[in-house]
This record gives C-alpha cells, structure tokens and sequence, in this order.
C-alpha cells in the first residue's frame, strides 16, 4: 500500500524571513553599534512588540502583518543607543515592573541592594510592632520608594524636584495598587521640605545625582537620555546634593532613624567624611552593591541632636 499523502499547507510566496532570523540580524546590527547586551535586547524588543514575555518566544507563530517593520525601526532606535527602556517603555525593579519614560532617570539594577536594606529594616521595626514612616528623596521613577511599599507595610512618602518624575512615580505607585505610597514635589535642597514630618521618619532613602561637573558619562544611554537634573550632583565634586540629603536626613530621621544613600564608588570616603561631619549619624560605613563595589553609606540617627559619633 502506498503511504497516505498527507495535505500539505500551502506556503506563502512573500512571507519574508521568520523570527528567529530577524532576531539573529537585529543582534548582530547591535553587535556592530556597541550596545553591551545585543541578544538580550534583540529578543526583549520583539517581545515587547509581540506583547509576549520572552520565554514564549521560543514557541511563537509566524510574526503577524506589520511586525518586521515595526521591529526594524525599534532596533534602529536602539542600534542609535537609545535606552532599551525607553523603547520597550518598563523596566524590572526587584518585585515590580516599572513605567519609565523619557525625561525620567532610569532605575538601575545596582540601587535594587539599597532598597533590599530598607525593606529588611521596615520589617524589623514593623516586626517590633510599628507603623514605620519613610521618606524617599530624589525619587525619580519611584522604584525605591514602590519596592519598599510593595514588601512591607511600611507608609512612604516619595519626594523629586522634577515634577515629571513625581508624575511618573505616582503611576508606578498606582499601577503597584499601593495607597500608601505619595509622591510630592519638593527640592532635598530646601530646609523646609517636609516640615511636618521633623524627627518622625524611621527610614530615609535616596540616590541623589552625585556626578562631578567634569564627569561625563561614558556611555550614550546615560549622557544623551538620563536629565541633567537627575545626574550632576552640583558643587565640584559632585557632592552638594548628597550633602542636602545628609541635612534632610539629619533633620528628619528620628532619633535611631536609618539613612540609607548611594553615591559613587570614588565617593565613599568623602560622603563618610561628610556625614560624620553633619552633626547627628553614628554607626556610619559603607555597603556594597550588586557589583561589590562601595556605593552605599550606611547612618543611624543619633539619639541626641547635635552630637555626630
Ligand atoms: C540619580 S536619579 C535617581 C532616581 C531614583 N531614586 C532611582 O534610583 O532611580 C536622581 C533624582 O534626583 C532628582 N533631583 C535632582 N535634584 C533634586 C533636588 N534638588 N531635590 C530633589 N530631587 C532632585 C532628579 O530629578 C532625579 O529624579
């Protein structure tokens, strides 16, 4: 007996080339244009236009109508060194996905370590039976104020001086369905901000800009995309902000308030130095971040006011 012929579908005569060629192409046009991560960001653009997560890539159909040209011009976008976050409009914050936009800093992974010790310590204090109070300052996209707000029970008020970023973390905040979360506008720099809440705060966080004004970033994502605002720290070593959240903090932290601040990693000695100056914090040192590198000071408020250890 002859086998049975089975139908076979007809194939179309212009369907162009298939995902995983696409990919493969888009790869090696980021390869050639230096973006670190080539495949990662290949695959997490056509996912994004998919509206797929990038495992069932592997398992997708024929892309639909549209596609190949749609992802062309996304990976030119990135091929051109705009961020990858920017393109696929979120980014991966510990727990939580954020929006994130242009005209907004972009939450980096390394500041995931920062927010980790303040949900340790809210969960302690929360474990002792309070209600823990935490200001975050310089908030940009709020992925450390929404993360802490997300993994404990902890009341969070998020402060930028760019009400673009106050907007957006507002929304992070929102789309997290965290009510006890806020956002305001408020410079670090003003001696008032957050009068109300003077000696009251348990945890107090911040990644202020911290560059040095002679200090441009290397890479394109960061000096053509992150704001001005949201990188250079001010002063000539970049360091007149981190010494305003220093001031906030000493200002608002209730006596055995934790401070929590990241800076650059050649910034570590002077950021000790500056906060043993600032009447107030004992307990002060350095932590490392997901990298190992020293870019987190660490500072207890003292139980007494003016009395630095
Ligand atoms: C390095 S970004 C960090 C944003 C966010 N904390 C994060 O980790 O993704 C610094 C943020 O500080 C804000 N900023 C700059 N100057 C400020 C000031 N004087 N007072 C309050 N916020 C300020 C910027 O708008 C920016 O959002």
């Amino acid at each position: 007996m002859r086998p049975r012929a089975w139908p076979v579908p007809p194939v179309p005569e212009d369907t162009g080339p298939g995902l995983t060629a696409m990919v493969t192409a888009a790869t090696q046009l980021l390869t050639q244009a230096g973006v670190p991560s080539p495949r990662h960001d290949a695959v997490a653009i056509a996912a994004h236009l998919l509206g797929l997560p990038t495992l069932s890539l592997v398992t997708a159909g024929p892309p639909p109508d549209g596609f190949a040209r749609s992802y062309a011009e996304a990976v030119d976008r990135r091929r051109r060194r705009e961020p990858l976050q920017h393109i696929v409009g979120s980014t991966a914050f510990r727990y939580v996905t954020l929006l994130v936009e242009p005209g907004v800093f972009v939450p980096r992974p390394e500041t995931e370590v920062l927010a980790g010790l303040a949900v340790d310590e809210v969960r302690a204090l929360a474990a002792g039976g309070l209600a823990p109070l935490v200001v975050d300052l310089c908030c940009g996209a709020g992925p450390i104020g929404v993360s802490v707000a997300v993994e404990t029970s902890a009341t969070v008020v998020m402060v930028d001086r760019s009400t673009q970023a106050v907007d957006l973390a507002a929304r992070n905040a929102r789309a997290c369905d965290r009510p006890q979360v806020s956002a305001v506008v408020g410079d670090v720099r003003d001696p008032q901000l957050l009068s109300e809440l003077t000696g009251r705060v348990d945890v107090l966080t911040a990644n202020p800009p911290y560059i040095p004004p002679d200090a441009e970033p290397v890479d394109p994502e960061v000096r053509d995309h992150d704001p001005d605002l949201a990188l250079y720290g001010g002063g000539v070593d970049g360091l007149d902000l981190p010494r305003a959240v220093l001031q906030a903090a000493a200002r608002l932290l209730r006596p055995g308030g934790l401070l929590l601040m990241e800076h650059a990693e050649v910034q570590a000695q002077a950021v000790r130095a500056d906060a043993a100056a600032t009447a107030g914090f004992i307990g002060i040192r350095t932590e490392p971040d997901l990298t190992g590198r020293p870019r987190l000071l660490v500072a207890r408020r003292t139980a007494g006011t003016g009395s630095a250890a």
